[in-house]
Parts: C-alpha cells; sequence; structure tokens
C-alpha cells in the first residue's frame, strides 16, 4: 500500500539534497554535500500579516519556539534573519541561547511579537486574522535522516513550494464540536478538513482510497490460496476470502487512524524525543502555533509505515495466546437487547470526563472513508451519533444541571437494562476510572461524578457487593506523566437487589458500618486470600464493603424520614479513612503524626501546618496535646497526658486528645475504667474509633509496631468498652426507659 501511495504522491514528499550552499552557511554539513537525505518532518510556524502598518504586507511567524533538538551534545535551533524587508530562516547547530526557548512568544499570556517590527501580536488581533481566513503557515526548519541521529536543515524554497502544490481532491467537512471546537475554532479552525495542511489531506485521502483496493487483492490471494469461498463479509459473519480480507482492511484503516493522529497541523515537534507528538495527547484539541509535518511516507514516528508496524505489534500481542470471534455492534445502552442472558463487564463513560463523540469524529470520518461498505450499519451516518451519548456535557445540554439530569437518568436508564437483562447467575462488573481529583484519599472529597455515577447504579436497582481498584492507564500517557496522577479504576462488582428489600434508619445503617468496616478495612491492609489492598488505594476500596451494605437496602431513612443520598453515604463510609470530618486541631495533630510522629520538629513547621489546618500552635498546647518551647515542637504521648482529665469541664477537647486519654484509661485502668471515660463524652464515641482506626493504619504502614499495637489494643477492645460506657451509663442520653 505504501508503495502504491508513493508511486501516486511520492512527488509530494521529496528528499532534501545538501547543497553546496547550504555548507557554507553550515560547514558541519559538510561530509554530507550532495548527499539526498530523507526528510523525518517539515517544522512550519503559523503565520500572520503584521499588525504593524508599516509591515504589514509581510507574514510573520507565531513560534513558540526556536529550539528543534534540546538533545545534550545534538542542539539545533532556528535563528531568524531579518533581510531587506522580509526574513528567512537559518538553522544553528548547538546548545540553543536562552532566548531561542521563546520563539516569538511574548510570555504566557502576551501573545507574541512580530519578528519585523518588534510590534505586540495579541491573541485578539490572531483571532481576527484567523476568522477571516489569512493565518497562513512558513516552513521554519526541516529535519532529516542522518546515518547517526537527525540532521536539521534551513527550509528551502523549493521544499516549501512542493508543499504548497497539494491539491486535496476530499477533506472532511465535518464541523468540529465541544473540546474538539474550543480552543481552535475561535482562529477559523472549523472542520476535521482544517485541521490537516492540504499535503495531508492528500496523503490521508490517497491512503483511505487505497484501503478498498488493498482489500480486494488480498481477496484475490486468499482465493488463489485456495481459502473456501463463503462470498461472505465481515458484517454478515463470513468467514471466508471476504472477510478474510476485509479484516485486514480493517487493520489498515486503524493504521491510517493513527497516522491521521501524527499527520496534521496540531502535532508539535517534541525537542528531546526529536519526535512529531500525537495530537490527543489528551481529551481535547489545543491550538499548536507550530507544528511537524511528519514524512508520511517515510520510517519514523508519524509515517503511514510506522503506524502500520505499531498495528501490527498490538495485533500480535493481543491475539498471541488466544483469538475469540469479536462483535462490534452500534447500540444505544439504554435499549439495546444484546446483554440478554449473557455475562456482562462493561466500562461506561464517566460523567463529563471525556467527550467521546466530539473526539471520536477526528478518527470516523476517516474511518468511514475505508470502511463504510463493509459496515455500513456501524457507518451509517456523517459523523458520530452524539444525542443519546452518555456524557454530562453542559455546551450540548444547555447547562450544567440539565447535563447533570441527562446523564443521571440516562445512566439509570442504561443500569436498569443491564440489570433487567443479564444473566442472573453472574455478578456485573462495571469499571469506572476515576479522575485526579476524584483519588485524593486524604480530604476524602466526593465528586459529582462518582456520586452521580453510583446514585444511577443503585437507583437502577443493582446492589453493589464489591469495588476492587485497578491499575488500568498506562503510567506513560501524557496526562500522567509528571503528574502525581494515580491511574485508577475502580471495579464495581454488582448483583440486582432482591426484589422485597427493606429500609433502615440512619442509625441503623451507621451501626451496620461500625460493625463492618474495621473488619473490611483489616482484612484489606493485612491481605487475607487477596493481597493487601495499597494505601492509596484504600479509599477506594473501602466504598465497596460501605456501599454493600447501603446498596442492599431499598433505602436509608434519614431521621426526617428522607432517603439518604449516595454521597452522604460516601461520607459516612469515608469517615473510617478520612480526616476532614474530625476537628482542626485533630487534623493537625494526624499530619504532624504522620510527619514526625512523637519526635520534635521546628516551632516553624508546627505553625505553618497549624494556620493550614486553620489552628494554632497555643490552642493545640492549651488544648494540651502539643508541646512548644525554644522553637521547637512536639506531640505528647498518651502516657503523658494528665491524670484526672474532665472532658465535662475541658473547653477544647480534639478527638485526638479524648482518643489519648481513652488509651491511657484503658492501659492505665482497663476496660471498666475506659468505658466509663467514654460514657462522658458520647459524642466523641464514633469519631474517636475511626480515628483510632487510622492511626493504627498509618503505624502499620510506617512500621510503627508499638504505636499501632497501642491503637489495635484500642480498636479491638471496642466493643468491650462500648458495653461498659453503656453499664456506666451515657452521660447526657437515656440510658433507660422511664416505665
Ligand atoms: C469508558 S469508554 C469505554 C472505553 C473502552 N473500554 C476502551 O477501552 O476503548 C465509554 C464508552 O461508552 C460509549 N457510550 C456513551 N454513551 C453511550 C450510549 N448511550 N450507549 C452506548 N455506548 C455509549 C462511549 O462512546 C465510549 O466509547
Amino acid at each position: 500500500m505504501r508503495a502504491q501511495a508513493e508511486q501516486r504522491i511520492g512527488q509530494l514528499y521529496p528528499k532534501i539534497t545538501v547543497s553546496a550552499a547550504m555548507v557554507a552557511e553550515r560547514p558541519d554539513l559538510a561530509p554530507l554535500q550532495g548527499q539526498a537525505l530523507t526528510v523525518i518532518a517539515w517544522l512550519w510556524a503559523r503565520t500572520v500579516r503584521s499588525p504593524n502598518p508599516a509591515f504589514s504586507h509581510a507574514e510573520v511567524p507565531l513560534a513558540s519556539t526556536f529550539v528543534l533538538s534540546s538533545k545534550a551534545g545534538k542542539g539545533a535551533y532556528v535563528v531568524p534573519v531579518l533581510e531587506g524587508e522580509g526574513y528567512r530562516f537559518a538553522v544553528k547547530v548547538g546548545e540553543a541561547p536562552a532566548e531561542a526557548a521563546e520563539g516569538t512568544a511574548a510570555g504566557k499570556r502576551g501573545g507574541f511579537y512580530c519578528l519585523l517590527s518588534r510590534s505586540p501580536i495579541d491573541y485578539q488581533y490572531i483571532r481576527s486574522e484567523g476568522a477571516a481566513g489569512r493565518m497562513g503557515a512558513r516552513l521554519m526548519a526541516i529535519v532529516a535522516e542522518g546515518a547517526r541521529g537527525r540532521i536539521y536543515l534551513a527550509p528551502t524554497e523549493e521544499h516549501e513550494a512542493i508543499a504548497r502544490k497539494a491539491a486535496p481532491a476530499w477533506r472532511p467537512e465535518v464541523k468540529l464540536h465541544g473540546k474538539c471546537r474550543v480552543n481552535v475554532s475561535n482562529y477559523g479552525l472549523d472542520t476535521y478538513g482544517d485541521l490537516f495542511t492540504p499535503r495531508q489531506l492528500v496523503a490521508l485521502t490517497t491512503f483511505s482510497d487505497l484501503v478498498p483496493e488493498a482489500i480486494e487483492r488480498c481477496r484475490q490471494d486468499a482465493l488463489a490460496a485456495g481459502l473456501p469461498d463463503d462470498g461472505l463479509g465481515l458484517d454478515a459473519g463470513g468467514n471466508g476470502p471476504t472477510a478474510y480480507a476485509e479484516a485486514v482492511g480493517v487493520y489498515l484503516a486503524f493504521a491510517l487512524s493513527r497516522t491521521a493522529d501524527w499527520g496534521n497541523s496540531l502535532s508539535r515537534w517534541e525537542s528531546k524525543a526529536q519526535v512529531p507528538q500525537q495530537l490527543f495527547g489528551r481529551h481535547a484539541i489545543p491550538m499548536i502555533w507550530d507544528f511537524a509535518e511528519a514524512n508520511i511516507l517515510g520510517s519514523s514516528t508519524g509515517s503511514l509505515d510506522a503506524s502500520t508496524q505499531n498495528i501490527y505489534k498490538s495485533f500480535v500481542k493481543s491475539s498471541a495466546e488466544f483469538v475469540i470471534p469479536g462483535h462490534a455492534l452500534l447500540d444505544d445502552a439504554q435499549t439495546q437487547g444484546i446483554t440478554a442472558q449473557r455475562v456482562v463487564s462493561t466500562d461506561p463513560p464517566y460523567y463529563d470526563n471525556i467527550g467521546y463523540a466530539d473526539l471520536s469524529d477526528f478518527f470516523y470520518v476517516w474511518l468511514r472513508k475505508c470502511l463504510r461498505q463493509i459496515f455500513p450499519g456501524l457507518y451509517a451516518t456523517v459523523a458520530v451519533p452524539k444525542a443519546q451519548e452518555l456524557v454530562a456535557t453542559p455546551y450540548r445540554h444547555g447547562s450544567k444541571e440539565k447535563a447533570e439530569a441527562f446523564f443521571l437518568d440516562g445512566m439509570t436508564r442504561a443500569m436498569h437494562n443491564l440489570a433487567e437483562q443479564a444473566h442472573p447467575a453472574f455478578p456485573i462488573t462495571i469499571y469506572y476510572a476515576f479522575k485526579q481529583n476524584e483519588t485524593s484519599d486524604t480530604t476524602g472529597t466526593t465528586s459529582t461524578g462518582w456520586e452521580t455515577f453510583l446514585e444511577a447504579v443503585i437507583r437502577a436497582g443493582f446492589a453493589i457487593c464489591g469495588t476492587w481498584p485497578m491499575r488500568t492507564e498506562m503510567g506513560s500517557r501524557m496526562i500522567s506523566a509528571g503528574t502525581n496522577a494515580l491511574a485508577s479504576s475502580i471495579v464495581l462488582v454488582c448483583r440486582q437487589r432482591v426484589a422485597n428489600a427493606a429500609s433502615v434508619s440512619r442509625r441503623e445503617f451507621i451501626r451496620e458500618l461500625n460493625a463492618a468496616l474495621p473488619g473490611a478495612l483489616d482484612e484489606m491492609t493485612r491481605g487475607g486470600v487477596n493481597s493487601p489492598v495499597a494505601p492509596v488505594d484504600l479509599s477506594q476500596a473501602i466504598i465497596g464493603p460501605g456501599m454493600a451494605i447501603f446498596s442492599q437496602y431499598a433505602a436509608v431513612l434519614e431521621a426526617d424520614g428522607t432517603p439518604m443520598g449516595v454521597k452522604t453515604a460516601l461520607q459516612l463510609i469515608n469517615r473510617f479513612l478520612a480526616e476532614d470530618d474530625f476537628d482542626h486541631d485533630t487534623q493537625f495533630c494526624l499530619h504532624w503524626f504522620e510527619q514526625f510522629g512523637w519526635s520534635v520538629a521546628g516551632f516553624g513547621d508546627a505553625n505553618t501546618l497549624a494556620q493550614s489546618k486553620g489552628t494554632a500552635v497555643t490552642a493545640l498546647v492549651n488544648a494540651g496535646v502539643l508541646e512548644s518551647s525554644k522553637g521547637q515542637a512536639r506531640l505528647l504521648r498518651w502516657a503523658e497526658l494528665p491524670p484526672g482529665w474532665a472532658p465535662e469541664t475541658d473547653t477544647r477537647l480534639p478527638v485526638w486528645e479524648a482518643l489519648h486519654q481513652l488509651i491511657r484509661a484503658l492501659n492505665h485502668a482497663g476496660e471498666s475504667a475506659a468505658g466509663a471515660l467514654l460514657a462522658r463524652m458520647p459524642s466523641r464515641a464514633e469519631p474517636m474509633r475511626a480515628l483510632a482506626y487510622r492511626l493504627y493504619t498509618l503505624c502499620e504502614r510506617k512500621g510503627w509496631a508499638d504505636d499501632a499495637r497501642a491503637y489495635n489494643e484500642l480498636v479491638t477492645a471496642w466493643s468491650g468498652i462500648e458495653q461498659a460506657a453503656g453499664e456506666a451509663g451515657l452521660v447526657g442520653a437515656q440510658a433507660q426507659f422511664d416505665i
């Protein structure tokens, strides 16, 4: 296919010959003089007319950088040379001077400056030029293949002229939507066709025309090889030469898709790795001012060859051990019937995380061109269907609220459809990928996306019987590289809720959580049959046993009779791990303890942390949990706390203090004394228990065995202490019916 493409459009992809003139300017090129080098990429800068009236005849570059290679010892950069009324680009080798990094950019929000007049070019001006169709591009450098690495060359008029000669016979006219539109439409990019240079359009169109030809060729080859002919294509469930050839065509279309991801005018040149970057490093189309146009007929990143190799490798890997017939069908999850009596594992959309349909159009327009004849049902529409898509996109539904309601209703319907149809003997597993802000295990925050999703699952009639944290994303993805992304998914394990499920009170729900979660946490951190859950994953994993309790009931009723929402249930469950329900002093102590244990550390640290937690060092000292003197501070151990402490008269009573006094009582005087103390501060009981649990897991994780033991003893003695508290009579609560 590549050879055919070479025949048809090879003239648009010339080699570059190192001329004597080039060597005169760049003596380092002398050994290459006369050689014709294969181009890896042409690097372009977008241009606008200079806003300075004196230079309005000139198209000046919007270059975000002039650095071509930042590889140590192999640096290269562009140097703009002003000549007469215009300019040209030269290329130099060596480490780039500091100013090259900025190109013609004028700081983060400043836009650019005119290379000729130094006049500022703000974004508003660029937008108006773009909207008027006056944004152009100028060749800034050529990257070619050398015997030992990349060779960077100044642009030539011939190469620029050849690129401008390309006249595409077809272009995708589908309009950009959503996150594919917001960043670029202001600059005049309106349809998918606008995201490609004319030469890229010619190449991709040529490839897509070649796919059906390749299919026919494969079919002939398969027939000639004697494969029994059933005359059926893939869509009709065929298994002979036609289906075989079409399957090859599908993979070639994938390779074309991948080529498009690298072969568009929004592909950045990555100066460290010295390769073009793919467009979709994230789930949106960003605006790029200088771009790399890969040599699609070459063999480096971005070429058809490299893309085909990549698809081939994936194919070999994924089909190495087993091949199971697969089946693709376009249907709406809310009404589909294919899951009847099946075992279902599904990966639904995650609220507003990704605008699949909008993003898919980028690939769909090319896939449709190649594959419509093979899968008429899959490619019936000009663009990807959007109306039924279950994502909460405010722009599509009019407002944030309407988008949320659409998602919740639709997802409930889709889940209900699954719950009703799937085989009752097996649980259904549902993947949920967390966003960064949903995975914070210290804040215990809950997000609308996660809550709404769980709400839909439970409303649909599912009881959740497990939540499994799972690593599903590659760490090297652009989004996670260099950030603290946990890259986790959670698998919800669900069964249909029993038809006559009861309702319970909030109190009963909390009682059940108290009874079940400490044990569940214990099992997760210790690891029994299963390997231990990593501490960072605990906050997700604990939702499983918590939600198992919540979702088995038709409703958990609040004191006023209203059903408890998922948000509240999650907060109650998270309490077993999270700290944000604790008072400010306790939050301070927890953080300090995690960092310094019982050791002494600087007052400055204590002061900063106290401020961030909304308290003060003096307040902590007054509360009786911290000692501070001579510019230092440390937490007081339980054994150092004063005896004879009276919670009723303590005006500042952090849970931290109450818990350590309770441990003191337990260790010094046993369960009944601890029970008697607990009876005097019943409202602290639940937070104390949660804090003890949290401290226990913390100490275990840190390997602080002695401390872990103290908290563990309290947790294991808890029911005895509670009983003793009951016997002592809860102060402030009615201990007996007054009959
Ligand atoms: C999380 S993604 C699945 C990704 C997939 N597991 C993969 O690895 O490629 C969710 C998918 O649900 C699809 N989707 C959204 N709304 C839908 C609906 N109403 N019916 C069926 N599928 C839908 C989206 O197009 C998207 O492909």
